[in-house]
């Protein structure tokens, strides 16, 4: 109801009478003025009047109501320890495949390889719940498939010249916007869920702990709605995993990486490797040249370009 009423009240410049938003919404005027009254607590600068109602502001908060349709599978909490662990929970309970959990911030977000994610207010943390109905061995090219979403609708939709690091970073000039974590769940040789959790430095200042990251603020100068980012992003993904296939993904990933023909030191929990990265292959796994001339095929690390 919340998204209907903001709706009614977006579309119009002027005031919104209760009694019109009553009967074009089939509420009566007191539950119109309890719904107003809660938007208004969570944020929404409404003015009210005798006469009615009026938008001026919204807080650009990503509730689930700001999402239109999706509105029953976005779930928006201001705080969690980490979207990681809230999907998680939803997905072992089977909820619907494109569930999304957001928070405003995370008071113990997570890296790859158990590092830390800074979650200040302002930045967008979420996990997309996905499951899809694939073998195991093609899990891998979702997490492309999101990393290669993310930098193409940055570039088309804010005009940025977003890269791919591997595995699955998007960087610009060299520095950290986005970050992104997957974790699966399997049954014999099948997916359960793969959950795909993102990091991306909207309006928050990641500088200040991690000289090498940026956000989309500093980059453009201006706030961005991460409404806005979200829906957009959302969208894509989704059309692109129901529309076509997955089998050029890597190809098309490639197109946008600054990985390759650069040397990189890659750390694992085993070990540390230090080569040219000279291609991803058909796995995802970064394959690096030794000084020796040899090659090696890593599948999962931390990626520093030298
Ligand atoms: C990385 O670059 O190391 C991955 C960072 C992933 C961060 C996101 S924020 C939303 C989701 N929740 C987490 O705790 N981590 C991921």
């Amino acid at each position: 109801m919340k998204g209907a009423i903001l709706k009614q009240l977006r579309s119009s410049k002027d005031i919104v009478s209760g009694e019109y938003l009553s009967s074009a919404l089939g509420i009566s005027r007191v539950s119109v003025w309890k719904h107003i009254h809660k938007l208004q607590e969570l944020g929404y600068n409404i003015l009210s009047t005798a006469n009615g109602y009026q938008l001026l502001g919204s807080p650009g908060i990503p509730f689930p109501w700001e999402f239109g349709d999706r509105e029953d599978s976005i779930h928006y909490f201001a705080e969690l320890s980490s979207t990681m662990d809230t999907a998680k929970d939803l997905a072992r309970k089977n909820c619907p495949d494109f569930t999304v959990v957001i928070a405003g911030r995370q008071t113990a977000g997570r890296g790859r390889l158990n590092r830390q994610w800074l979650s200040e207010e302002g930045g967008l943390y979420f996990t997309l719940v996905l499951s899809p109905d694939i073998p195991l061995s093609a899990s891998f090219r979702i997490n492309f498939l999101a990393s290669l979403t993310l930098a193409r609708m940055l570039r088309e939709t804010y005009g940025i010249a977003a890269d791919v690091k591997w595995p699955n970073d998007i960087l610009v000039a060299d520095r950290k916007l986005s970050g992104m974590l997957s974790e699966l769940e399997g049954e014999a040789d099948r997916v359960s869920f793969i959950n795909i959790g993102m990091g991306i430095n909207v309006n928050n200042d990641p500088a200040g702990a991690e000289t090498a990251a940026i956000s989309l603020k500093k980059i453009l100068g201006r706030e961005v709605s991460r409404i806005e980012l979200l829906s957009r992003f959302l969208d894509e993904f989704e059309g692109r995993l129901q529309n076509l296939g997955l089998e050029t993904v890597i190809s098309e990933w490639k197109q946008y990486t600054v990985t390759l023909q650069r040397p990189v030191r890659i750390v694992t929990r085993q070990e540390v490797t230090e080569g040219l990265a000279i291609d991803v292959d058909d796995n995802g796994a970064l394959v690096v040249e030794l000084a020796d001339g040899s090659t090696k095929k890593i599948i999962y690390g931390d990626c520093f370009h030298q």
